[in-house]
C-alpha cells in the first residue's frame, strides 16, 4: 500500500476534526498547564519533558500545536509539522492571540524535509505516534535528531488497541484482535492509524540508534468521566488499565 494514499486520507479526516472540534479548543489548549493524554494528567506529576530549556525541538503531527506552545513558554525552540493545513491555520490563529510565535511547516512527517541532525528533542503527541508508519517516522526523527537527543511520543496502549475490535468505536474488557501482525488500523472515514506491539517497537527504536528509557502507562484517574470527543476508550476501562503510554528513547 501507497503510504501517500493513506497520508491523504489522514489529511482529510483531519481537516474535518479541526472543524468538528480541535479548532475550538486549540486556544483553551495553549494556555493550559502541560498535561498528558485524554484525561490530562500534569506534566509536573510525570517529569517525562526534563529541562527543554534551550533546546531545539521538532513537533510530528503537531496538530494545533499546543505541545510546541507549552516547550516554547518553557525556553525551548520548536517546529511544528503537519500535514494538515487546517490544524496550521488554527495553530497561527493561537499564535496571533498568545503572541507565542515558532515556525510551522506543512509536511508529511516521515518526509519533513527539515536539515540532519537539527534537534535535540523530537516529540508526537498523537500526532506521527499514530497517524504515521512506525517504520516511516521513527527513522526520520532519528534523521532529525543530534546524538544524545531524545524521541518522546505519546500513544494508545497497545492494550487498549487489542481490545477495540475491527470495526468497533469502543474499547472493551475483552480481547477483541490479534496481536501478531498489529501494524496498520484503518478506521474508515477517521483514518488510518498505526501501532506496533511493544517488542517490535522497540527493535525498531534499537535498529534506528535509540536507547529506551521510559514507558510511562497513563491510567484515568479516579472521577475521571468520558472525554468529550475522544471517546473510544472509556474513563470506566482506562481507570483499571493503562490506555495510553508515553515512550522516552534516547538517540545514542
Ligand atoms: C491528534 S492530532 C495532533 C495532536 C496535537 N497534539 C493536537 O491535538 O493538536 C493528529 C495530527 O496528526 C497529523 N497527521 C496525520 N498524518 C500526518 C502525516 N502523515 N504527517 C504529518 N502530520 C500528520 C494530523 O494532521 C493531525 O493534525
Amino acid at each position: 500500500m501507497d503510504w501517500r494514499s493513506d497520508a491523504e486520507r489522514n489529511r482529510v479526516a483531519w481537516t474535518k476534526a479541526n472543524a468538528e472540534h480541535t479548532d475550538g479548543s486549540a486556544l483553551a489548549q495553549w494556555r493550559s498547564e502541560p498535561h498528558w493524554g485524554v484525561w490530562r494528567i500534569p506534566e509536573v506529576e510525570l517529569g517525562v519533558f526534563g529541562d527543554v530549556s534551550g533546546l531545539d525541538v521538532v513537533e510530528l503531527g503537531c496538530g494545533t500545536a499546543y505541545v510546541s506552545a507549552w516547550l516554547a513558554r518553557l525556553g525551548a525552540r520548536p517546529t511544528g509539522v503537519d500535514i494538515t493545513g487546517a490544524q496550521l491555520d488554527s495553530a497561527r490563529r493561537c499564535m496571533r492571540e498568545t503572541g507565542i510565535e515558532f515556525p510551522l511547516v506543512e509536511a508529511d512527517a516521515g518526509a519533513t524535509g527539515l536539515p540532519d541532525a537539527s534537534a535535540d528533542l523530537v516529540i508526537s503527541e498523537f500526532g506521527a505516534s499514530i497517524w504515521v508508519d512506525p517504520y516511516r517516522w521513527i527513522p526520520e526523527a532519528a534523521r532529525l535528531l543530534r546524538p544524545e537527543g531524545r524521541l518522546l511520543f505519546l500513544c494508545t496502549s497497545v492494550l487498549a488497541v487489542l481490545c477495540t475490535p475491527e470495526g468497533s468505536g469502543s474499547t472493551a474488557a475483552a480481547l477483541g484482535r490479534p496481536m501478531r501482525g498489529l501494524h496498520r488500523l484503518d478506521w474508515g472515514e477517521e483514518g488510518v492509524e498505526f501501532t506496533l506491539p511493544h517488542g517490535e517497537r522497540i527493535d525498531l527504536l534499537r535498529a534506528n540508534g535509540f536507547d529506551l528509557e521510559r514507558l510511562v502507562e497513563l491510567y484515568a484517574p479516579a472521577g475521571a468521566v468520558d472525554h468529550e470527543y475522544y471517546d473510544f476508550v472509556p474513563a470506566w476501562w482506562a481507570r483499571d488499565w493503562a490506555a495510553e503510554e508515553i515512550w522516552v528513547a534516547r538517540k545514542r
